[in-house]
């Protein structure tokens, strides 16, 4: 498990770029940690890394964004999905099935629907208002 401090919004997103660079797709990145702790900031980061050039915004309120000329990016928001039903309907499986790189906030509610493969990211508060502290557990490269 890698563990890192950031002390900004840019450096979390400089540190999903680091991410983003090492993928080659079908990669799960199950994203962990509450309301502003910076999941969709570390998004727009990997979205940079992987070479998109996108606006990457919260999909609260469509459950997915697909980024990428061929949906290389499919960033989720399970906040409000609770059952398989629900989860199975926003495509979660199919654009697995695709290959495409899914970044998934609050991967808490879906945990046991998240591959064995996944790669965990939790993001906590640190000791001032702007520090995170950032885990990644799952891959190879060293970030
Ligand atoms: N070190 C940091 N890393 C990331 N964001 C930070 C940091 N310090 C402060 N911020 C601020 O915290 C907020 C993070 O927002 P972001 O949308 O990325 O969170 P989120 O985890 O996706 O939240 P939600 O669960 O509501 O979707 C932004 O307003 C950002 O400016
Ligand atoms: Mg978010």
């Amino acid at each position: 498990m890698q563990r890192f401090l950031t002390e900004s919004y840019s450096e979390t997103v400089a540190l999903g770029e680091r991410l983003g660079k090492t993928l080659k797709g079908g990669e799960v990145l199950a994203m962990f940690g509450g309301m502003g702790m910076g999941k969709t900031a570390f998004t727009t980061g990997v979205a940079k890394g992987m070479g998109l050039s996108c606006e990457v915004s919260s999909p609260t309120f469509a459950i997915v964004n697909v980024y990428g000329k061929n949906g290389e990016l499919c960033h989720f928001d399970m906040y409000r999905v609770s059952t398989w039903d629900d989860l199975d309907s926003t495509g979660f499986f199919d654009y697995m099935a695709q290959g495409a790189v899914l970044c998934v906030e609050w991967s808490e509610n879906i945990e046991n629907a998240l591959p064995a493969t996944a790669v965990h990211i939790t993001f906590e508060k640190g000791d001032t208002e702007n520090a995170r502290v950032i885990t990644v557990d799952g891959i190879e490269a060293n970030l």
